[in-house]
């Protein structure tokens, strides 16, 4: 099933270094300032005190728990899982989560939502970099989500909700108090379609400053393909980070 392989993913890597999307940043006021001061910033002290509690915690949980996948699985692991291995495997830490962080610091957004919640540890990272944003992460599987909120014990303006990605857009549309989102992480359910289907079916719920963060665009081929259409498209100014792609809707042009 997954094909992307280790050879492909090496000439992916060469080109992308070749054509960095920084060289290409004058071109767009949002890229610009993205490379140049977003990216600069770093984590305070509280932040880094915080993390470090964090981590270690879940790095010594030997508590094994059954996951219930509402994704596209895992390439290597069973359905019992260590809380540290999950930790090491499916969380944003390091660079990604330090993005996590520079984007809510640098942007300010008020309303944030995450699509994924694992053990909460990209939450932790967007809600220090601005402890005032409304963070709404959802997550289907149910022990999963039981460790995050231990997690988020500490934290305010963190909503964690139980659901599939599919079931809480269906409960937004008939919200009418629902928030227009003004950043939004993808970070489950690794499938180009599915990818594509949660794009569009967010579009009531963000508006013409949203930032899109979607994590693994490289994960499988069905994945890639998926973000090489939203390049095409011309509907999004797009930063590719590899890993991870950022969108901004393109601005009209008057
Ligand atoms: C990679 S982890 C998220 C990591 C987390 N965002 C972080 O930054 O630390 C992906 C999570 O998405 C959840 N997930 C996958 N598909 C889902 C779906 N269709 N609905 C709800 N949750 C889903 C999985 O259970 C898993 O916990």
């Amino acid at each position: 099933m997954f094909n992307f392989s280790l050879v492909k993913i090496g000439l992916e890597y060469i080109k992308y270094r070749w054509n960095h999307p920084s060289k290409k940043a004058s071109d767009s006021e949002f890229k610009k300032d993205f490379f140049e001061n977003c990216l600069k910033i770093d984590l305070d002290k509280d932040a880094k005190f915080h993390l470090k509690t964090l981590f270690n915690r879940l790095r010594k949980d030997n508590r094994i728990i059954t996951i219930t996948d509402f994704g596209a699985g895992s390439k290597k692991l069973g359905n019992k899982r260590k809380v540290s291995t999950i930790l090491k495997t499916s969380s944003s830490k390091g660079k990604y989560g330090k993005l996590l962080y520079q984007l809510n610091k640098h942007y300010q957004f008020k309303n944030v939502l995450e699509f994924g919640t694992s053990l909460g540890v990209g939450t932790t990272y967007l809600h220090l970099g601005n402890p005032q944003a409304n963070i709404t992460s959802v997550e289907a599987c149910e022990s999963t989500i039981t460790i995050a909120i231990e997690s988020f014990a500490s934290l305010n303006n963190v909503k964690s909700v139980h659901s599939t990605f599919d079931a809480f857009l269906s409960s937004r549309a008939s919200d009418s108090k629902s928030p227009s989102y003004d950043f939004v992480f993808i970070d489950g359910h690794h499938d180009g379609e599915a990818l594509l289907s949660y794009l569009e079916k967010l579009k009531p719920f963000t508006n013409e400053k949203t930032i899109f963060v979607l994590d693994d665009i490289r994960w499988s081929d069905s994945m890639f393909g998926a973000w090489n259409a939203i390049v095409q498209s011309g509907e999004f100014e797009v930063i590719d980070l590899f890993r991870v792609g950022i969108l901004k809707l393109t601005p009209v042009k008057l």
